[in-house]
């Protein structure tokens, strides 16, 4: 069968902790290799990733690309609005004709059901590069960078601030399958999806909805925030200033344990939901984050072709 990733609950609990650990450990093994080299087992030799952009990306368009390189493939960066599918062609289509030429298929698009039909219609792996439903593939390197810093997942408090978004559901997805407890700061009328916080509370999470941010961020091992404006969204004035109170500033951070750590999986809006002093403070660990975007897609590449 093929395995596709299209949600965090396509591998499960057990192939996602399979997946840090894979990244940690090849991680390490390339510490000093300049980052094109290709690792020595190259357990993707002669594979091509074909890539799909609808929307922009920096870090998951780089970092898949350097992925494949170092698993001893290679990639090819289709951006929509130049192709075909930018011009009507079928996703269905696309899938097939992707499918004959290229041996998995990331796509990153708006509607969450065009990664399906893709799916549906590939004979390849298909992986979702962000939809405005999810970003799996973000969470699996925001997992890998708690665990490198020291913090093990069961049982942590994650506070996330802000906007619901396709990131937070990731995030209580993850949450459901890895046992850990989310706490969302979040403004009336903006927030995630209620079917992932369903699903997460009955495999025993514990997720819960403040609209107090410092009650959100109180004793927190680890606080998250995002873009308030997501891709494709309108830069509403009253959504902006329904954020405000959920900035993370160096008061709010005070409220988080000692200890902890702030991730944003970027691009961030400075001034906005997150301040310079948190961003480029000291608990921030925001670009071991970002690089961890290869490292965890290595291990996401290995899994749908069955190497994990
Ligand atoms: N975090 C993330 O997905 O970044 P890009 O939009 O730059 O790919
Ligand atoms: N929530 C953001 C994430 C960007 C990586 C967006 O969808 O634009």
């Amino acid at each position: 069968m093929t395995r596709h990733f299209l949600a965090l609950g396509d591998a499960g609990g057990d192939a996602l902790a399979a997946m840090i650990a894979d990244a940690i450990e090849r991680k390490d093994y390339r510490r000093d290799v300049p980052k094109g080299a290709p690792d020595g087992d190259a357990p993707l030799a002669g594979h091509v990733l074909a890539m799909v952009f609808e929307k922009n990306s920096t870090r998951t368009r780089v970092s898949f690309d350097m992925a494949m390189r170092q698993l001893g493939g290679s990639a090819i960066v289709l951006d929509a609005g130049t192709t075909q599918l930018g011009r009507g062609e079928t996703v269905a289509d696309t899938a097939r004709v992707l499918s004959r030429m290229a041996d998995a298929i990331m796509i990153r698009t708006d509607d969450h059901a065009k990664i399906e039909e893709m799916a549906a219609h590939a004979s390849v792996p298909v992986i979702n590069g962000l939809t405005d439903r999810s970003h799996p593939c973000q969470i699996v390197a925001d997992l890998l960078t708690l665990v490198e810093h020291g913090k093990a997942l069961p049982g942590l408090e994650l506070a996330w601030l802000g906007d619901g978004n396709n990131v937070l559901n990731s995030i209580v997805e993850a949450a459901g399958l890895l046992k850990f407890n989310v706490r969302i700061g979040v403004p009336q009328g903006y927030e995630s999806d209620q079917s992932f916080i369903e699903a997460a509370r009955a495999r025993g999470a514990r997720i819960s909805v403040h609209r107090d941010a410092a009650e959100a961020v109180a004793g927190a091992d680890v606080v998250v925030t995002d873009t308030w404006v997501s891709m494709g969204q309108e830069h509403a004035h009253n959504k902006l200033a329904a954020m405000a109170p959920y900035q993370v500033n160096p008061l709010l951070m005070q409220q988080a344990k000692g200890d902890a750590l702030f991730l944003h999986c970027l691009p961030a809006h400075r001034g906005e939901e997150v301040t310079d002093a948190v961003i480029d403070g000291p608990q921030s660990v925001v670009w071991d984050e970002a690089e961890n975007r290869i490292h965890a897609q290595k291990s996401v590449l290995r899994w749908v072709f069955g190497q994990l």
